[in-house]
């Protein structure tokens, strides 16, 4: 089977790269990516590619040489339903935040929306693939809710994980260490993973593309984002014994990273890890174990996520135990605000914590990110609802640039990794910072020791 046209429901941080990739390597398939935020859609259109709503190193090359082509951002949902061969549904998986298994299992009402949609729509039969991250037996409810109209239509469900990471998600969809498709075991299902098999075989080699039963692949993708988050908890973990025993993180990190059977890979200490699908997938994950009566394996994954509320919690009090108990009033620069560099993305961010307890104590915090918007950062701490929003605004300064952002500052405290603040000249911010002047490093990206020479009272998380 030649798949001519596909579809994509939801133009967001996956659905936009993924198909810009796709279309950009087959250039004989026309590719509709469609979306119900009309903002979202005019920002993929733009013709000034620094516009696009989603920052990706890489991406506005790839979008310049597809789109318009083969590659097309739209509103109109139904006819990019009517006219595909495949459709891949990209949308929204968040914590549910009402009702049965709130704050723990996924809400599934947008991706039960697309499949309602597609079912009243589609008039050829068509392969559904699952893009987003869902709990396993999703495709069973989608069948049967795609199957039940009698219209003589015939879908495939098949499911097909994302394993992008934010920052590097053009390099992670050009040179996937892997690319997995779950399908039903039967001749149909075989025909529609075949299908999607040689969509991704235009440029990935077939020996990285995994065909399983869906179950396997639904399950997976929870297990991947579990394993990584769970390796940078227990590394995170250990940043404590590290600086109460003056032993390194990064030390121990590569100690044990060399062993091959470790690996050296996702051992880098943090205020915490952050971005939408961590601890989301977790929680997804904790809920659906215990649905099963697994309250062990359940309580097991639970463990990952606490250790990272007390990552940032314990970054949060160093600074103000530090800072002699009291940071009320106290001017305290953060550098970074996104989840990690190379991302404009802020979903989950250790800093908006970091920040809320910061306020709590009434600091007063200069927030600086080379690529997040103020508009965002309150949004953030709006989000929080843990003071009003005109207190968010009094309490903290958004800046765009260098210019006086350190001037008459208690402390500085590195959120995000941006390669940029290695670069920053510190003997110059020192010059212009209270005395003592603090630093916080929680990526221990900067050189401590040559900062503690300019004069800095300095601490890196897992340092001791
Ligand atoms: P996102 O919020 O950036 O994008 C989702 C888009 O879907 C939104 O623009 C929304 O308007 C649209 N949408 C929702 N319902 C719709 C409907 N009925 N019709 C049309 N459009 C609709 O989300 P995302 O970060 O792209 O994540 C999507 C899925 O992929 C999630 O399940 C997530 O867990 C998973 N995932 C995300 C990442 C990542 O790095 N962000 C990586 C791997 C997997
Ligand atoms: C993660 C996974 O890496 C992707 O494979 C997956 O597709 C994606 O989630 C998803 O399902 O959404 P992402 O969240 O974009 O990707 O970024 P990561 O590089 O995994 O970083 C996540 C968080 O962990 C960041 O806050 C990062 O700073 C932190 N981290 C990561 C550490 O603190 N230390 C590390 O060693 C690695």
């Amino acid at each position: 089977m030649n798949i001519k046209n596909i579809c994509c429901i939801g133009a967001g941080y996956v659905g936009g790269p993924t198909m810009s990739v796709i279309a950009a390597k087959c250039p004989d398939i026309k590719v509709n990516v469609v979306d119900l935020n009309k903002q979202r859609i005019a920002a993929w259109n733009e013709t000034d590619l620094d516009k696009l709503p989603i920052y990706e190193p890489g991406l506005s090359a790839i979008v310049a040489q597809a789109r318009g082509r083969n590659l097309f951002f739209s509103t109109d949902v139904d006819q990019a339903i009517l006219d595909a061969d495949m459709i891949f549904i990209s949308v929204n998986t968040p914590t549910k935040t009402y009702g049965i298994g709130k704050g723990m299992a996924a809400d599934l009402k947008y991706i039960e929306l697309c499949a309602r949609q597609i079912a009243a729509v589609a008039k050829t039969d068509k392969i559904i693939v699952e893009k987003s991250t869902l709990p396993v037996r999703t495709a069973e409810a989608l069948k049967s809710i795609l199957s039940s109209t009698g219209n003589g239509v015939n879908f495939q469900v098949l499911s097909n994980p994302e394993f992008l990471a934010e920052g590097t998600a053009v390099q992670d969809l050009l040179e996937p260490d892997r690319v997995l498709i779950g399908g039903e075991r039967t001749e149909e299902g075989e025909v529609a993973m075949q299908a999607l098999h040689d969509v991704f075989h235009n440029w990935i080699p077939s020996e990285r593309i995994l065909l399983t039963n869906v179950w396997s692949s639904e399950l997976s993708k929870l297990t991947a984002n579990a394993f990584l988050a769970q390796r940078v908890s227990s590394i995170n973990s250990l940043s404590a014994l590290c600086e109460a025993t003056e032993a390194d993180v990064d030390e121990v990190a590569r100690a044990i990273g060399q062993d091959s059977r470790i690996g050296p890979k996702f051992l880098k200490s943090s205020v915490g890890f952050g971005g939408s699908c961590f601890q989301k997938d977790i929680l997804n994950l904790v809920y659906l174990c215990q649905t099963y009566g697994l309250q062990e394996v359940a309580d097991y994954w639970h463990q990952v996520i606490k250790m990272n509320d007390y990552q940032k919690r314990r970054f949060a009090q160093k600074i103000i135990s530090t800072l002699y108990n009291t940071v009320n009033g106290k001017k305290i620069v953060l550098l970074g605000w996104a989840f990690k560099k190379d991302t404009n993305d802020t979903r989950e961010s250790a800093a908006i914590y970091v920040a809320d307890y910061l306020l709590s104590e009434m600091a007063e915090l200069v927030v600086y990110d080379p690529k997040v918007t103020a508009e965002q950062i309150y949004a953030d701490l709006d989000y929080l609802n843990t003071r009003s929003e005109s207190e968010n605004r009094n309490l903290v300064t958004v800046a765009n640039n260098y210019d006086e952002l350190f001037d008459d500052a208690h402390a500085v405290a590195v959120m995000t990794e941006w390669d940029e603040f290695k670069e920053i000249d510190w003997e110059h911010v020192f010059d212009r910072m209270l005395k003592p002047a603090f630093i916080f490093d929680g990526r221990a990206i900067l050189d401590m020791p040559a900062l503690e020479n300019i004069g800095f009272r300095g601490f890196a998380i897992g340092k001791g």
